[in-house]
């Protein structure tokens, strides 16, 4: 992690750097910039939230630095935290005065107190979190690392600055963070630091779910998830956050015939979707694809074990579950559920003999997530037969030119039926009822199947083919 020290005051160059250190000096209070935007500076991330930390009035601070950048600034108070926010262009500055702050055993409330800088690094989360560089004039630049920050960076480790005991008790969200951290940046948790996760696990239950979702959601989106969801599976948090993906876990035998572990091969499915998408909701996608199997196993003497219609149970078992977690119970989760019940049908059609009608319905059923879908499907094969993961892989190119085909010749992906109810309706001379759906279904069907093209005078003719069976006379002619 070694940076030169030019490369260091580069980093603090931008004009609200220079303006915090007039005013400070100004005031007589030390200032400095604290926590994320200081640790990744030396990770080469970039970062544009600014805390700064002034050993006296934050406010006071904040109010000077904004009237000296004028009508660009945009100053917040928020008194009650004593704490202010400046923005400037797109750099955002939270300030506070240096706290030293005791934590009641129930809650994150905490008590405050003004403290020195050393009091506020010894409250916060991580040590590599704990960085502080001057912005006084006379020691621009310098670095405070009191906890050996900089070392646990070049070592890749997570850990408490005081005992983690203390740290995890005073915030049990922390718990969260220091996974989250080591997926997101590939880190290790210190020993001593995990086993105190184990011991406080139970604590999490005073944080809010919103707040366990937000960490869970940067683990999900981290390069390799399966690193933070073993993290929490060890440490005891996953079966107080998500019972039902560990639930997936585990190996039974019956007469000699075991099954696969449910936990790992959807930790494996995962990492493999992420190294082809960015999307939160697919990545979801492929945690949620298997959620059903523990519900639809059964130990069948002829066939061995069956998971029958796990893509459906996990798809009814989504909403409780996204209450439950407060996961956004809206268009994001009725896509995980669509995702989750039709992942097994590229698999199915991946066989020579497979129907143009086949194809058909899966473009119908899937819309403009087919790709997605197909993603999540060749993700979701983790065979360790290389021979068997080729065939498969090769069958799903195959699915897919033939859906290129059929999608080109009949456009379904984003079906609209070439005859709308209200025509029907006027044809015939109908009130909305059973008829009107009846005839409707079964122009679609014709077209999905194949018996007629997705055409609008196709489907006049076989519509008046079909009321005719079912009695109807038109008592107009429709416009082609
Ligand atoms: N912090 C803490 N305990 C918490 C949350 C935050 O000690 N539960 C401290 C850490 O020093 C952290 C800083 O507050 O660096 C800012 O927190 P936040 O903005 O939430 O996170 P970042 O560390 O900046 O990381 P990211 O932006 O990735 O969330």
């Amino acid at each position: 992690m070694y940076i030169s020290n030019d490369e260091l005051l580069e980093h603090i160059s931008a004009k609200p750097f220079r303006l915090v250190s007039e005013a400070a000096d100004e005031l007589g209070v030390e200032a400095y910039v604290i926590g994320g935007y200081v640790r990744d500076i030396f990770l080469n991330r970039p970062s544009k939230d600014i805390d700064i930390v002034a050993v006296g009035s934050g406010i006071e601070l904040a109010k000077r630095v904004a009237a000296k950048l004028g009508r660009r600034a945009n100053l917040s108070v928020f008194k009650n935290f004593g704490t202010a926010q400046v923005k400037c262009g797109d750099l955002e500055l939270e300030f506070v005065g240096a706290r030293k702050e005791s934590y009641s055993h129930d809650s994150r409330k905490p008590i405050v107190e003004d403290g020195t800088l050393e009091d506020d690094q010894n409250r916060r989360d991580f040590t590599i979190n704990a960085l502080a560089l001057c912005l006084n004039k006379d020691r621009y630049g310098e670095l405070v690392d009191p906890f050996g920050g900089l070392e646990d960076m070049d070592e890749l480790t997570i850990r408490t600055p005081l005992d983690p005991d203390v740290t995890f008790s005073d915030d049990p969200l922390r718990m969260m963070r220091a996974v989250r951290f080591a997926s997101q940046l590939g880190f290790f948790i210190d020993p001593d630091t995990f086993d105190a996760i184990i011991r406080n696990r139970e604590r999490i239950s005073i944080i809010s779910k919103e707040r366990i979702v937000d960490e869970l959601n940067k683990i999900v989106l981290s390069p390799k998830p399966s690193l933070g969801f073993d993290l929490l599976d060890k440490s005891g948090l996953l079966p107080l956050i998500f019972p039902e993906l560990c639930a997936l876990k585990g190996v039974e035998t019956k007469e000699g015939i075991g099954h696969k572990d449910n936990f790992a091969h959807t930790l494996m499915v995962l990492d493999r979707l992420s190294k082809t998408t960015d999307n939160l909701w697919l990545r979801w996608s492929a945690i949620f694809h298997d959620i059903g199997k523990p519900r639809s196993k059964r130990f069948d003497p002829r066939l061995g074990w069956t998971f029958h219609n796990h893509n459906f149970i996990g798809e009814k078992m989504i909403p409780e579950i996204f209450r439950k977690m407060k996961l956004p119970m809206n268009e994001k989760m009725k896509y995980v559920q669509k995702m989750v019940s039709l992942h097994m049908r590229p698999i199915a059609l991946s066989d020579d003999e497979v129907t143009d009608s086949a194809i058909r319905r899966l473009l119908f059923d899937a819309g403009d997530d087919i790709e997605d879908l197909m993603l999540l499907c060749e993700a979701d094969i983790t065979s360790k037969n290389p021979e068997k993961v080729r065939r498969f892989l090769a069958n799903f190119q195959l699915v897919r030119s033939k859906l290129a085909d059929i999608e080109e010749k009949d456009r379904v992906r984003n079906f609209q039926p070439p005859i709308k109810g209200e025509e029907i309706m006027d044809l015939f001379n109908l009130q909305p009822s059973r008829p009107v759906g009846v005839l409707k279904e079964a122009i679609k069907n014709a077209i999905l199947d194949g018996v007629i093209p997705n055409e609008r005078e196709a489907a006049y003719h076989f519509l008046l083919e079909k009321a005719k069976g079912m009695g109807l006379q038109p008592v107009k002619s429709l416009e082609l």
